[in-house]
């Protein structure tokens, strides 16, 4: 199965009150997503969350041209980076170089403004996966992004975070598909796509994480 052909698919699954939407492409992950990107006529994107720019460099693999946006900076809403985070950032600088990758270090919020609406074929949303942050970045960037063009992210999940469990509450769990999952109802998005299967099943292709994206409408 590829990408283009899961696109045909009949939806399996229920989005919260939207009903029967949810398309799973079986057999596939996120490396093939950037190539049906490239194949698909995008060119131009925005990755949100670079971290070592490693998915980064696989979509400049695939032909595009990426702007990544990370702020490498602590700061309390965040899970505390396992590098240092100038030194990550230098190695993310390390790791893109020579592939058309613009690393733009800001928060997700602030980089918004760089950009017209409108005017990206594609958007890649791995920033911090908590609620109201994952909600400003698929609400913001799917704006920025073409009609026609594509709205994408990492790990299409739900796993509640230890600091949600303490006192003072911290939200740092993943609740990507809690917003996913509310943007396509309120847009009324026709399909989302998930790549992989829910259930993995031996010899078949599936990321950890799933990835998820849908079309602007
Ligand atoms: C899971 S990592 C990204 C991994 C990368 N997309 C990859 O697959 O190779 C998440 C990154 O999001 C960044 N991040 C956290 N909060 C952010 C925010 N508000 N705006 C943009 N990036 C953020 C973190 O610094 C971290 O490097």
């Amino acid at each position: 199965m590829t990408i283009k052909d899961g696109l045909k698919l009949e939806p399996v699954f229920d989005i919260p009150l939207h009903g029967r939407r949810g398309v799973e492409i079986p057999d596939v992950g996120r490396d093939d997503f950037a190539k049906f990107l490239y194949d698909y006529g995008y060119r131009v994107g925005v990755e949100v969350g670079v971290d070592l720019g490693d998915f980064g460099k696989t979509l400049c693999q695939a032909g595009l041209k990426v702007y990544g946006v990370d702020p490498y900076v602590v700061y309390g809403e965040y899970k505390p980076p396992s590098t240092d985070s100038a030194v990550l950032y230098e190695q993310a600088l390390e790791n893109v170089r020579g592939y058309d990758y613009t690393i733009i270090k800001k928060f997700s919020r602030e980089a918004l403004k760089d950009f017209e609406d409108n005017s990206l074929d594609f958007v890649y949303i791995d920033g911090n996966h908590t609620l109201p942050y994952i909600s400003q970045d698929i609400f913001g960037w799917e704006r920025k992004v073409r009609r026609g063009g594509i709205i994408s992210g990492h790990d299409y999940a739900v796993v509640k975070g230890i600091r949600e469990r303490q006192e003072p509450k911290v939200y740092d769990g993943v609740h990507v598909k809690f917003a996913v999952d509310a943007f396509v109802y309120i847009a009324r998005i026709p399909r989302l796509y998930i790549l992989g299967k829910r259930r993995k099943k031996e010899g078949v292709k599936r990321d950890k994480w799933r990835s998820w994206f849908f079309f602007k409408q």
